[in-house]
């Protein structure tokens, strides 16, 4: 195996569903932040906003827009104790503009996202990508938790990541076939 610390994070990160309720600390925090701020962006646009959340309060508000909005699937099925988060105490919703707006912005957001789940990893922190929490931002509550989460005017939800210390474990995924050619 690779001894390099980037591809050990990379071969690493799993995506982790199940995390202990104590906090990362503010180190960790800001590490994670600093990390996002390094993506590269399209012309340096830098357009995308980070939205750290720590409020155990909105995040289970969030979840609870995302689990009423999936309830009213038909044959829907979620736990009890449903988390769309899975109860990670960190999360980073990413905001840029609509893609009609600024073309290439979620392509933008979804760097800076690896930059944090790759940072996270690092750190030796637990870790997941969460697009379905787009639900909660598609409801009728979606302009509150946009303003509560502080997004710039004209901002949307592209992506989130939790973070915390994961209670699970997960084996690596196994990429299908014929994904890559190498052409000399
Ligand atoms: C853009 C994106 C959105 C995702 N959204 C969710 C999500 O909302 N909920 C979830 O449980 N997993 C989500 N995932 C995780 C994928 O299911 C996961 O990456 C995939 O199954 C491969 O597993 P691995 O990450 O452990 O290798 C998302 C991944 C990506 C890249």
């Amino acid at each position: 195996m690779n001894q390099n610390p980037v591809i050990q994070a990379i071969q690493a990160r799993r995506s982790i569903r199940g995390y202990e309720s104590r906090q990362i600390s503010p180190e960790e925090r800001q590490a994670l932040i600093e990390a996002a701020l390094a993506a590269p962006t399209g012309g340096n646009r830098q357009a995308w906003f980070f939205a750290v959340c720590q409020n155990k309060a909105l995040l289970d508000e969030i979840s609870l827009e995302v689990k009423n909005s999936i309830l009213k699937k038909p044959s829907a099925k979620v736990g009890e104790d449903y988390s769309v988060h899975f109860h990670a105490p960190t999360v980073v919703f990413i905001a840029a503009p609509a893609e009609d707006k600024v073309r290439g912005a979620l392509l933008d957001a979804g760097i800076a996202a690896e930059n944090i789940v790759i940072a996270a990893q690092g750190l030796g922190l637990g870790n997941i990508l969460l697009g379905m929490p787009r639900e909660a931002f598609n409801s009728a509550r979606g302009a509150e938790f946009e303003k509560r989460l502080g997004f710039p005017e004209g901002y949307e939800f592209k992506v989130a990541v939790a973070v915390g210390y994961g209670s699970v474990t997960k084996e690596k995924t196994q990429a299908g076939p014929n994904k890559y050619a190498v052409i000399e």
